[in-house]
């Protein structure tokens, strides 16, 4: 993927779930350069399907305990499908739908990644699915209240969702001083991705020019989405990298390892 790295770096610092929006349509310059973006990625991406739906979301978010997952507002909604057969689904559509959502943010726009909290039979008649294909996730996209609501507020306390784990608690190796700039950032960027419940199930392991992401702890359950959490961190590990001029590849693995970094150097 060809990765902006300074824009989507600076999008990263800025992004944050948002869940209650203004009615305001997003700008018709907007939708269409945000569905020339998404078109390349889907090309890009076989088996993937990233699609942007104009319509108000009061019906595809229904919310779970208490207002986690419940929406408001927005004028739009971005899905996110792949066919579940294909070979790391779920860390492929994560790392593609976070670029899609990196570019949203940079266009101003406000998002939030839902999994769980939404009407499948709403979305699914939006759509018209193709055999085998299965929707993963769901984000509103629209203009976010200028201040979080009271209500959301709430919620993020609930969740800490402004919380991350610190880095000597992600990577399983006794943090260097004299680690290069790129791996420190590449990390620190990975650190700062959103997860489902902000339970961050990514574990990171340094070696000789490359960074290994796992899953933390056994359960590696290939119906659960920690592995779509996965991909968002992929992609910003990758972003935080090249912010430092250093490009590099993607390996996948199964189970507990999820895929290694390697730095073209
Ligand atoms: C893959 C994924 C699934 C998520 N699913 C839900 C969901 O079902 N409902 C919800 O309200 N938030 C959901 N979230 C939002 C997370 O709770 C949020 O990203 C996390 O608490 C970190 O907060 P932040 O995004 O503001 O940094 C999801 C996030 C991700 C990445």
């Amino acid at each position: 993927m060809n990765i902006a790295a300074e824009k989507w770096y600076s999008a990263v610092k800025k992004r944050t779930s948002r869940r209650q929006y203004h009615k305001k349509l997003i700008e018709k310059r907007k939708i269409k350069d945000l569905q020339t973006f998404i078109k390349a990625v889907n090309e890009e991406f076989f088996g993937l399907r990233i699609q942007l739906i104009q319509k108000s979301v009061e019906d595809v978010f229904t919310g779970v305990v208490g207002n986690y997952g419940k929406v408001s507002g927005a004028p739009a909604y971005l899905t996110f499908i792949a066919d579940p057969e294909l070979k790391h689904a779920q860390e492929k559509l994560g790392y593609a739908g976070e670029a899609v959502i990196l570019e949203a943010t940079s266009l101003g726009l406000g998002s939030c990644w839902i999994s769980g909290t939404f009407d499948q039979k709403e979305v699914d008649s939006d759509l018209n699915l193709r055999d085998k294909e299965k929707i993963y996730a769901v984000s509103p996209l629209g203009y976010p209240e200028d201040r979080p609501t009271i209500t959301e507020r709430i919620l993020k306390a609930v969740v800490s969702s402004n919380k991350r784990l610190p880095l000597k608690e992600l990577v399983l190796n006794e943090i260097d001083p004299d680690w290069p700039e790129w791996v420190m950032t590449a990390l620190e960027t990975a650190r700062q991705a959103p997860s489902a419940m902000n339970r961050q199930p990514w574990r990171f392991r340094v070696g000789e020019n490359t960074i290994r992401m796992l899953l933390k702890g056994k359960n590696v359950d290939p119906r659960k989405t920690k592995r779509l959490d996965c991909g968002i961190a992929m992609l910003h590990l990758e972003i935080g990298a090249l912010k430092e001029g250093v490009r590099g590849d993607w390996e996948y693995f199964e189970g507990q390892n999820v895929a290694r970094f390697t730095a073209n150097i």
